[in-house]
């Protein structure tokens, strides 16, 4: 397999650095372990410039090739992230998690470590032309991280000028890359739906708005608006995940609550959905009689690859993986903070696979430190073909 040499060396570094990272999970935008463990690392491996603090907990490295740019590109940005997940361990493992209830089960551990490898690697060797920023951002699981660091100025500061990010897939070979043009993760929107009916006795409905049969009439409608609104060509989810109402067998309950949350991967799509539901929320509650009061909250936006990004990442997955081994993946209704960075710069979010594994979010999920060489690689490959000295 044509991974880079150097990396099969470090490889036992880069899983120390990972188990070391995955024992001590950190959530969100509280990642002070972390973050100074990435930072230290950084300056110990000689970046020519670590700063810390950007984006609330994130970290950028510089290294400077041995030559100025010569290319399109001056600074290429690679990004990690850095958070674990609020889920407690179920591995037995040796080096579970120590914190009671946190646990690294989307494999930013591997992510963080395989990054560091890269920076290791590129700080030694400078085998390039140009800037590379190595960026560790804070809060993928839902915090913005990726929006905070561009906000705190990312960018500019840096002079990115295109940007790349990866994760590892679950289900994916170990040595395999998955990858597409366009949209790659999708649009997440949340819902919150609050029903006050006109509660009382069971026995006596007609003297009552059922807030519970309200409720019930809203997740049915609202799943006519996928079956029945959307292009069958286009994808779109709606999961309504909670339905809180009543607490007793022989009282119609006042009030219901609904959560749940909204998946797309086109601009109009997302358009389209956060219209109708609003529509068919104000058309229940038309014939109901119920006050319903609906907050649709936009999150992260579709993640979409650049079509000249996707070329570069699939050369260097197949050079890497060979051939064979790089697939073209459909995408996925899951979302992404990557996204953010697509929107900022040109790039491309690739999936690096982890085997037979637990899936993301598992109690029992495993990033695979087999993994670790072709992840590794991938990067500093990705520097060196496309800002070669
Ligand atoms: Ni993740």
């Amino acid at each position: 397999m044509p991974i880079v040499n150097r990396v099969a060396d470090l490889q036992a570094d880069i899983q120390v650095w990972r188990r070391e990272i995955h024992q001590h999970p950190e959530l969100l935008y509280e990642l002070d372990r972390t973050a100074a463990f990435v930072a230290d690392r950084l300056r110990e491996f000689g970046c020519d410039e670590v700063v810390t603090g950007l984006g609330k907990t994130g970290v950028v490295g510089v290294i400077k090739g041995r030559k100025p740019a010569n290319g399109d590109f001056k600074v290429i940005g690679l990004r990690a992230d850095m958070d674990a997940l609020p889920i407690e361990e179920q591995t037995g493992l040796p080096y579970a998690s120590k914190n009671p209830g946190l646990m690294h089960a989307c494999g930013h551990d591997g992510h963080t470590a395989m990054l560091l490898g890269a920076a290791r690697y590129l700080a030694e060797t400078r085998n390039f032309a140009g800037e590379v920023a190595v960026i560790f951002q804070p809060a993928e699981e839902g915090g913005a991280g990726a929006a905070a660091m561009i906000k705190d100025g990312l960018m500019e500061r840096f002079r990115i000028d295109q940007v790349f990010g990866m994760h590892n897939g679950p289900g994916i070979p170990v040595g395999s890359f998955a990858i597409r043009s366009g949209p790659i993760m999708a649009a997440t929107d949340s819902i919150d739906i609050k029903i006050e009916g006109h509660g009382g006795h069971a026995a006596r409905p007609h003297k009552c708005i059922d807030s519970l049969l309200v409720g019930a009439q809203l997740v049915t409608a609202l799943q006519s608006i996928v079956s029945r609104s959307v292009d069958p060509l286009e994808s779109a989810v709606i999961s309504i995940c909670e339905f809180h109402a009543g607490n007793t067998r022989n009282v119609i309950p006042q009030t219901a609550e609904l959560h749940g949350t909204v998946r797309t991967l086109t601009p109009e799509v997302r358009e389209l959905v956060e219209k109708r539901v609003a529509e068919v929320v104000a058309g229940v509650a038309q014939i109901t009689g119920a006050k319903i009061d609906l907050t649709y909250e936009r999150g992260y936006p579709v993640t979409r690859n650049h079509a000249a990004q996707t070329e570069t990442a699939l050369r260097v997955a197949r050079e890497i993986a060979g051939e064979a081994n790089v697939h073209e993946t459909p995408p996925l209704m899951g979302a992404e903070d990557f996204a953010y960075m697509l929107e900022a710069r040109p790039g491309a979010f690739i999936f690096c696979g982890n085997g037979d594994s637990a899936g993301l979010h598992h109690p029992a999920y495993n990033f695979n430190d087999e993994a670790i060489v072709y992840g590794t690689s991938y990067w500093i490959k990705l520097v060196e073909n496309t800002m070669a000295a």
